[in-house]
């Protein structure tokens, strides 16, 4: 009886790695040819392709589409072909020919320039080539005494790099911006007891103001102040209740009921963190005072089956080792140990549906 079970467990164990191998065999075209997404759907942004579908309001044959954007059908038939590949946009069959027309799904809707869901600006960012030369050199990062990928592309990092370049600083503006138009909504529906009765709160590391846009019109009853570097401040855009405040975070935080931080610490190492935290700790009050840190929060228990953007999250990983010197994104347990050791004693922390959770710090 043993023998036969093992015999069963030996021709199971053949039978799984024939079926590895045969997966692996179409699996690492996926990664040899990795950027071709990329490039195709940036491609299809530039050309304006999901916001001509749009403006259409109807199917759209391929010569309707290739004539409104002055675009070679033949060429532009193998990028739909592409996109409908990859369910990006749709075909469908209209009546009264038998030729197909391309119509939107809620994913190509996320590729029009500035419309409601758009991460547009968000995927044009990572797709420059100020942004893409680093990941040429991520294994020098992870060599011992390795060098930082942007540094040691571009001579200094990030945000002094942005400071100079004002240009890719609008690039970094506008794709924050996305994620913020996409995830504050969410904090505001799961999370708004935070805001209840709140006078006044500062968006650390707030970008062109976004994040407050949006959350002054809900908590009509928040003042609130928009920080965040000179460069990024000068050009901010005026919205009624935010005050825009130019500084350094490592030096002092205006002082607030509530301090926001949403994608600012994931760019730091812990003893930076610890640093802005203890900033942000002599912003406000003692006694109600609260830093509500909006961020991803890796290994959760459950794994990937219990999250569905525990991929996203650990993709963000890379992206922080690729374009900030020693950022990255942390587990419970990471994100424990800073908040402490700025002086925090209570931590809370609320799953969200986005990438990012919120992590309340309060004493
Ligand atoms: C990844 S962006 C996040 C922007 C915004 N919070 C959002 O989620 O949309 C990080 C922000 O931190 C700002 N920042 C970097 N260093 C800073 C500093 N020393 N003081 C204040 N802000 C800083 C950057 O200019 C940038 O706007």
């Amino acid at each position: 009886m043993a023998e036969m079970q093992s015999e069963v467990t030996w021709l199971n164990k053949e039978e799984n790695e024939e079926k590895e191998e045969a997966e692996a065999q179409v699996q690492i075209w996926k990664y040899i040819f990795g950027f071709v997404e990329l490039s195709v759907v940036k491609c299809a942004i530039q050309l304006g392709i999901a916001d001509a579908i749009e403006k259409h309001k109807k199917p759209i044959s391929l010569l309707e589409l290739s004539s409104t954007l002055k675009c070679d059908p033949s060429y532009l038939n193998r990028i739909m072909r592409f996109l409908v590949h990859r369910k990006i946009f749709k075909t469908i069959s209209t009546n009264h020919n038998n030729y197909l027309s391309y119509v939107q799904t809620p994913l190509s809707r996320r590729l029009i320039q500035n419309g409601e869901h758009s991460m547009a600006a968000f995927l044009l960012l990572e797709s420059s080539p100020v942004m893409v030369a680093p990941w040429l050199n991520l294994s020098d990062r992870v060599l011992i005494n390795g060098n930082p990928s942007f540094k040691k592309v571009h001579g200094e990092d990030v945000w002094r790099y942005a400071a100079s370049n004002l240009n890719h600083s609008n690039l970094i503006n506008n794709a924050m911006a996305c994620d913020t138009r996409a995830v504050v909504p969410v904090i505001i529906e799961g999370c708004s007891e935070l805001f209840d009765g709140v006078k006044s709160m500062v968006d650390v590391g707030g970008g062109n103001g976004t994040t407050l846009n949006i959350l002054v019109k809900a908590f009509s009853w928040i003042q609130g102040i928009n920080f965040d570097l000179a460069h990024v401040i000068d050009v901010a855009p005026k919205c009624d209740g935010v005050e825009h405040v130019a500084g350094d975070m490592f030096t002092s935080v205006p002082k607030a009921e509530i301090v926001f931080l949403k994608w600012v610490l994931h760019d730091w190492g812990d003893e930076e963190c610890i640093q802005i935290l203890k900033n942000c700790r002599e912003a406000i009050p003692k006694e109600n005072g609260k830093v509500i840190i909006v961020e991803a929060v890796i290994e959760k228990e459950g794994g990937e089956k219990h999250n569905k953007y525990e991929d996203v999250g650990l993709m963000l990983d890379m992206v922080m080792m690729a374009h900030t010197n020693i950022g990255k994104e942390r587990t419970l347990k990471e994100w424990e140990y800073v908040i402490h050791m700025a002086g925090f004693n209570t931590i809370t922390v609320k799953s969200i549906n986005a990438v990012q959770s919120v992590i309340v710090a309060s004493d």
